[in-house]
């Protein structure tokens, strides 16, 4: 893990410094002003965090350190954490090191597998997921070592090692889920030779060689990695790693925030969405009818999942990378055909809809996703964010090194009451008179 060690320790102190150095220029400057809308709009816009993981471009979506969707739609998920975490890809060398350590630290403990299978079988994957995550905490490196006194400078490094630790089990867990809520409950070995998506189609129990299944997953891990500091998953693992908690349980945190239908359940949403439109209207729906079934659902107060977005204004790219894997390898699909004919539908509605309220009406990655997955056979809905997860926790460990080489502190925004804001405002408006 040298190689690794060295890179993250160079990136830490350049952010580092580069930080220092701003402040001691600029100790005394405003980044933005808080107004009574952003208290009342979940803080949208607010800046507020410090992430050098990702960044997300309202016009062009997301950037990790300077690279746009196109340019590593096509890399592997272990290239990508790399990416994350250190600023730049691997070389050939640094890519077979972390390989390396991540098959070594593979395999998932007993205790997990009998705790999950004592489980009741109504139980949500995501809840499964977050609870064997949380189940491990106890292996936790930082743990122990924090324990027994540990400088704060070594902090990020047993945060990185649990992080590898984690990491590398998620493919087995996440796949066993599957294998014990929707088939026999047998778990499949991995296989030492396979990366981390090889492995995770495998061990799902499909065919590794089923025109393209292992690459929409390889896709998969790729495109949910991160999406910068804060969004509900990411924030929330920020702030639970911000108290000095393990990796374990701020995965297990931001997981839980993942699994909200606004947020990382609108792929399972989006699916459940489009199998209803061919339950009503067949499995080649006109655009016309799409059209009259998306303004019903509005008018029944329901949003339509997998449009929107709190920082995208145009369609996700995200999105598109997965059209295009979509038009490569299964064009015909009629589940990626109604997602088409959505797609053609639903902006032009959002638009005008209650007078333009909706900020942004194009699609999001979760418009697409599902659909391709159940095309090649995954047809359980509900575990969809499972493999969103996976692939968001790579973020969450890299924001969380990193937040803690960067020694940043516990976060904790100051709240305010109605009575507070009522006498806040008022004395602002006899000021301004
Ligand atoms: C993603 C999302 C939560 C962003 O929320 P936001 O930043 O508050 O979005 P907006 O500023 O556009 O919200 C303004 C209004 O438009 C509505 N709106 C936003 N997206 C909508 C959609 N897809 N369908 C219907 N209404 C929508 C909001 O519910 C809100 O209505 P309200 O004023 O009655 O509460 C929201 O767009 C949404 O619920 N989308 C569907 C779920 C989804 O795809 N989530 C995955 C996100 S990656």
């Amino acid at each position: 893990m040298e190689k690794l060690l060295a890179k993250v320790d160079r990136r830490i102190k350049k952010l580092g410094d580069e930080l220092q150095q701003l402040y001691t220029e600029h100790p005394d400057a405003t980044i933005g002003e808080i107004t009574f809308q952003n208290l009342l709009s979940g803080m949208r816009g607010m800046k507020s965090l410090i992430c050098n993981t990702s960044f997300v471009d309202p016009y062009r979506g997301l950037f990790i350190s300077g690279l746009e969707v196109p340019d590593f739609e096509h890399k592997t998920p272990e290239e990508i954490f790399f990416l994350l975490v250190t600023g730049t890809l691997p070389s050939k060398s640094e890519l077979e090191e972390l390989s390396s350590e991540l098959k070594k630290r593979s395999k998932v403990p007993e205790y997990v597998w009998k705790m999950l299978r004592s489980l009741p079988k109504t139980i949500h994957p995501m809840t499964m997921f977050s609870l064997g995550i949380l189940a491990m905490e106890g292996e936790s490196v930082f743990k122990k070592k924090y324990e027994e006194g540990l400088h704060k400078d070594e902090y990020w490094k047993y945060t990185l090692e649990d992080s590898l630790n984690l990491i590398a089990k998620l493919p087995s867990l996440a796949a066993g889920i599957y294998r014990i809520l929707f088939m026999n409950g047998d778990i499949i070995d991995s296989d030492q030779q396979l990366d981390l998506a090889g492995n995770l189609t495998q061990r799902l129990g499909f065919n590794r060689h089923n025109q393209g299944f292992e690459e929409l997953n390889r896709l998969y891990l790729v495109l949910h990695c991160d999406h910068e500091g804060g969004n509900v998953s990411a924030f929330t693992s920020r702030v639970v790693n911000s108290a000095l908690s393990n990796i374990y349980y701020a995965a297990s945190a931001g997981l839980n925030g993942l699994a909200g239908p606004l947020h990382g359940l609108a792929n399972q949403e989006c699916l459940h969405f489009i199998t209803n439109i061919h339950d009503t209207l067949g499995n080649k729906p006109s655009v016309d009818e799409i059209r009259k079934y998306v303004m019903k659902t509005l008018d029944d107060g329901k949003v339509i999942p997998g449009y929107g977005h709190a920082v995208l204004r145009v369609t996700d790219p995200r999105f598109t990378a997965f059209m295009k894997f979509g038009d490569k390898h299964c064009p015909e699909s009629p589940y990626l055909q109604t997602v088409k004919k959505l797609y053609e539908v639903v902006p032009d509605i959002l638009k005008t809809y209650k007078g333009g309220k909706v900020s942004n009406p194009w699609p999001n990655v979760d418009a697409i996703s599902g659909s391709l997955l159940y095309h090649y056979g995954m047809t359980h809905y509900e575990y969809y964010t499972v493999m969103f997860g996976i692939s968001r926790v790579l973020g969450f460990c890299a924001q969380n090194t990193i937040a803690r080489g960067l020694h940043q502190p516990i976060i904790r925004p100051k709240s305010v009451t109605n009575s507070w804001l009522k006498e806040h405002l008022e004395s602002q408006t006899v000021a301004g008179h």
